[in-house]
Order: structure tokens, then C-alpha cells, then sequence
């Protein structure tokens, strides 16, 4: 894997421009994926470019899980979420450095959404096994990367690890300048 470094905080700031949503509609990639009253986790949301849009999917029964490792994301994202309404559907949260603390959320978890953020990790391994345990049977993750900052192999080397945790890749669902797949917790994990 490529050295690792976490986005700068400043960038969140592009990375919510409207224009963007000409690359990546947030409506679009999450429709065949969020219904109401699911519980999404979003590690690293950033500012929140997708995390507004999980908000509204998943409706007034549902709720969000917002896990980032920098406070100036979370304080915009919190802003944000704030002015459309709709923070009593995300629960934003601090991550610490070695973990997101999805663990204690064991089997509670119907859908996990991870845009731009595995390859910024630390621990690739960890975070695979800690959302394999807080997905519920059968549910599912989407996992997308940027073509920009992980080639092939470095993507096919994060699908050997998901899959050691018991999440298989069941699609591959064309989003622009990624790599993506759709992978299914098939069996409770081994560790
Ligand atoms: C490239 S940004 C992507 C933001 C958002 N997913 C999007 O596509 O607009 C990566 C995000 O992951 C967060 N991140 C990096 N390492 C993290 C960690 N260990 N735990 C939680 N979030 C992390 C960064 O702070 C940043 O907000």
C-alpha cells in the first residue's frame, strides 16, 4: 500500500462544492441502496457531500452515523446538518486514531458507505473486521476509491482484506474516477 495521508481538512471544503455532484450525484449512487428507517454508519464523511443526502434517504425513522478523524470536518458537517434540518437523523462522532468504535455497534448496522476514506486509514484490517461486525447478516458496504489516489492493485489488495472478514463482492457499480464494489456480509466473521 501507498504511504498513507489523511485529507487535509481545507479540502473538505472542495469536496462540497455543488459542481461536484456533475462527477459523483450523491442522489444517484445511494438510491439503489438506502431505504427509510435504515441505520447507515458513513466512515470519514468529510463535510458531508453524501452524508445530507444518506440523511434524507433514510427518513425521519432512520439514522446516519457519521464517523470522522478530524474536528473540522465534523464542526462544518455538524453546520451543515444543522441548517437542513436534519441532525436528529445523523449522529456525528469523533473517531480515535486506531479505531471508529463500530465494534459496539455489533449487528445493528444495515448499510455501510465509505466514499474516498480506506486507503486514508491506518489500519485497513481493523476497520474491515470492525464493519463486518457491526453490519447485520447479509447487509451490505459499498466500497468506492479514487482512480486518482489507488491503482488495481492497491484496490484489489483491499477486497482480499474485506473478504477475510466475510464481505464479498456481489457488484461493481460504475462511478466515475473510482474504483467501486459492492460487498455483502456473507457469515459472521472468524475474528
Ligand atoms: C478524501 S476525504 C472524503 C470525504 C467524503 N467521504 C467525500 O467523499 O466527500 C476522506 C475523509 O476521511 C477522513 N478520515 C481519514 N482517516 C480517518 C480515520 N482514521 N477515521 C475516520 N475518518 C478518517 C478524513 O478526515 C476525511 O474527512
Amino acid at each position: 500500500m501507498a504511504k498513507i495521508s489523511v485529507c487535509p481538512w481545507w479540502l473538505g471544503y472542495f469536496l462540497i462544492n455543488p459542481l461536484r455532484r456533475f462527477l459523483h450525484n450523491p442522489a444517484e449512487i445511494i438510491a439503489p441502496y438506502i431505504k427509510e428507517g435504515m441505520t447507515v454508519v458513513e466512515p470519514g464523511p468529510g463535510m458531508g457531500f453524501f452524508t445530507l443526502e444518506l440523511a434524507n434517504k433514510v427518513g425521519p425513522s432512520g439514522h446516519v452515523i457519521a464517523i470522522d478523524i478530524q474536528p473540522k470536518m465534523i464542526a462544518s458537517l455538524k453546520q451543515r446538518a444543522e441548517r437542513s434540518h436534519l441532525m436528529e437523523r445523523i449522529d456525528i462522532r469523533l473517531a480515535l486514531p486506531e479505531s471508529m468504535g463500530l465494534v459496539k455497534l455489533a449487528g445493528t448496522v444495515d448499510f455501510i458507505f465509505t466514499f474516498a476514506v480506506v486507503h486514508e486509514l491506518p489500519d485497513i484490517n481493523s476497520f474491515f473486521l470492525e464493519a463486518a461486525k457491526a453490519l447485520k447478516p447479509n447487509a451490505l458496504l459499498l466500497l468506492v476509491e479514487p482512480t486518482g489516489h489507488v491503482n488495481a492493485d492497491q484496490f484489489s489488495a483491499e477486497l482480499v482484506i474485506a473478504s477475510q472478514h466475510g464481505l464479498e463482492v456481489i457488484d461493481t457499480p460504475a462511478i466515475r474516477r473510482s474504483h467501486s464494489a459492492l460487498l455483502k456480509k456473507h457469515h459472521n466473521p472468524v475474528s
